[in-house]
């Protein structure tokens, strides 16, 4: 049995996932593992190589080619990045070629929290605690443009929210690893609370567990 505390975070884009797993994170004194990220890498990947992320082969290859480089691409937040991210994690390869990773990670004392859509069901369906966050897409798309905005990337609302629905229905659709809540998790809808309120909800689930 692990010594490692596992905390899983789940959920569909812009739920505030990333913002929670990093408190828990910096509150547990865990490291932190973005794991959309690593599709996304491969993704910033295949894509400068001009290949299509619908194939299965070449975005298997993206993923077994991932290197510290593409995490660290100025391309990895980008829109078009997150639907190719979304299209490539569909193929069960590039699943298998990211696992081990995720789970090494997991694993290495003191433990982590890892934020993603399959954490809790299939990366580590023995985490200590697991929480699936859930928001309305209007709400998602309203926080992703403005997140957007910061960045100096000027979007129409309306799009985004389509793409969003779109990024939702591949995500939960797919036969692999679909996103779902774990049958064990805490599921807090955030439509209507601030990320303070988010994080104390969680706390109080984790800290009960974690002891
Ligand atoms: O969380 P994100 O928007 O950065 O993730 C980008 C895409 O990566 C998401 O649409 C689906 C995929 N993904 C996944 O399949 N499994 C994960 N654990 C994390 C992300």
């Amino acid at each position: 049995m692990s010594e490692a505390i596992i905390i899983a975070v789940d959920g569909p884009a812009a739920s505030g996932k990333g913002t929670l797993a990093r408190r828990l994170a910096d509150h547990f004194t865990l490291r932190h593992l973005d794991t959309g990220g690593l599709y996304r890498a491969a993704a910033v990947r295949l894509l400068e190589s001009g290949g299509d992320p619908a194939d299965a082969a070449t975005a298997e290859a993206a993923a077994r080619n991932l290197a510290e480089n593409d995490l660290k691409s100025p391309h990895l937040r980008d829109e078009e990045v997150g639907q190719a991210a979304s299209i490539l994690s569909a193929h069960p390869p590039v699943r298998a070629a990211l696992l081990a990773y995720q789970r090494d990670f997991a694993a290495t004392p003191p433990g982590a929290v890892l934020d993603g859509r399959d954490i809790g069901t299939v990366v580590c369906p023995e985490a200590t605690g697991k929480i699936y966050l859930e928001a309305s897409a209007e709400t998602r798309a309203a926080r992703r443009a403005k997140e957007l905005r910061l960045r100096g990337v000027e979007s129409i609302e309306s799009r985004v929210l389509q793409e969003m629905k779109d990024r939702d229905a591949r995500d939960s659709g797919r036969a692999v690893a679909p996103l779902k809540a774990a049958e064990d998790a805490l599921t807090i809808d955030t439509t209507g609370l601030s990320p303070d309120e988010v994080f104390d909800l969680a706390l109080s689930y984790i800290a009960a567990r974690v002891g």
